[in-house]
């Protein structure tokens, strides 16, 4: 029995390559007093962990090499020298890009068996929590409001326009390919679909929102963010999740033409937030989340690839905008 690991080798220049990444096989660990050692079943690829290679992440810390690339996963415990996990139990943990991973029994989150576990990675992981509360907290949309969502087909983007959509607003959605476009519409809800790569964006923006827009939920900084500014309403929010746009390259762009003078005349609030902020309220969200979900009104999208060592492919190709939904990279049944 080996622990198979994909290692950073080397930091990108410019875009992230999938010789970035190199495998490894090393030996299984071993627990001490109070540690669980768990065997990765899934784990999840987003955007934002391009940001903490790049160094733009501060709270990830300085990007580092030869260390296992980090990131989320649903595992089962094998082994457990702490009375509350047993071998055969489910739990989220910071499994990184590896077969298995030691944890302290404190770091882990039981996964409850009412759902599917790989809701925990999506939906019920850290990127519903972060569309749940920067839509909520920080957009705080009434009914009625135009809802605009870039990154619209990704992780948190999908579920941000079906939360909108509950709360009454109209929503239009923001991705790349006339395919995702269609299915922005068709299968997630949103109004209205258009795509950022189309020439003639700042018209189909505005043509899209004929009210202006209210909240602008940004995932993606850049041309979009510096679009959707000069379509802001009175009292408008924007709300600041990301900056995927700026995340896989060495010279990220500067920020926007209108600030401050847009907000301040037209009293816009642009406010950023990072989910972790609103860690003792994530019970009370995950459970209104599922019962979302059981009663049918959000339906949340997932695209799974099978093999740990296909997860740099898998990433580089995320970023190219080929995932739709959360990106699960399966890695053992
Ligand atoms: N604030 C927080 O606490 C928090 C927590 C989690 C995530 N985030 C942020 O949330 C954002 C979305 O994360 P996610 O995991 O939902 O993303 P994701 O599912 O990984 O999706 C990434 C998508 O971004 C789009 N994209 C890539 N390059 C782009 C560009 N140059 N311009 C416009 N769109 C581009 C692509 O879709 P298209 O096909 O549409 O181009 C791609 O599919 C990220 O910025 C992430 O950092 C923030």
């Amino acid at each position: 029995m080996e622990n198979r690991q994909v290692v950073i080798d080397s930091l990108p220049d410019g875009k992230l390559k999938e010789d970035n990444y190199r495998l490894e096989r090393t030996t299984i660990p071993v627990p001490a007093d109070g540690e669980v050692l768990c065997r990765t079943l899934v784990l999840t690829i987003g955007a934002g962990t391009r940001a903490g290679l790049q160094g733009s992440a501060s709270y990830a810390g300085a990007p580092k090499t030869n260390i296992v690339m980090n990131g989320t996963g649903v595992a089962g415990v094998e082994a457990s020298l702490d009375d509350d996990f047993a071998p055969g139990d489910l739990v989220v943990c910071a499994s990184g890009w590896q077969d298995y991973s030691v944890h302290k029994a404190n770091q882990l989150t039981r996964v409850s068996d009412d759902i599917d576990p790989a809701h925990y990675l999506g939906v019920l992981g850290t990127n519903g929590l972060t569309a749940y509360f920067g839509l909520l907290e920080i957009g705080q949309p009434q009914s009625g409001n135009t809802v605009v969502v870039s990154a619209a087909a990704g992780s948190v983007g999908h579920l941000v326009g079906q939360i909108a959509k509950l709360k009454g607003c109209r929503t239009i959605g923001i991705t790349s390919t006339p395919e995702k476009c269609h299915l922005l519409v068709d299968k997630v809800g949103y109004d209205v679909a258009i795509s950022h790569r189309s020439s003639d964006f700042r018209t189909e923006l505005k043509v899209a929102c004929p009210d202006g827009i209210d909240v602008y939920f940004d995932n993606t900084g850049g041309d979009i963010l510096g679009s959707a500014l000069f379509r802001m309403n009175e009292h408008g929010r924007i709300v600041c999740c990301g900056v995927v746009s700026q995340y896989d390259t060495s010279s990220p762009a500067g920020g926007p033409r209108g600030i401050p003078g847009l907000l301040v005349n037209k009293r816009i609030r642009m406010e950023g937030f990072l989910v972790f902020d609103y860690a003792d309220r994530y019970e009370a969200a995950r459970s209104e989340i599922k019962s979302w979900i059981t009663s049918g009104q959000l339906v949340p999208l997932s695209d799974e690839i099978d093999g740990l060592e296909q997860a740099p492919a898998a990433f580089v190709n995320l970023l190219a905008g080929g995932n739709i939904g959360t990106r699960i990279i399966r890695v053992a049944q």
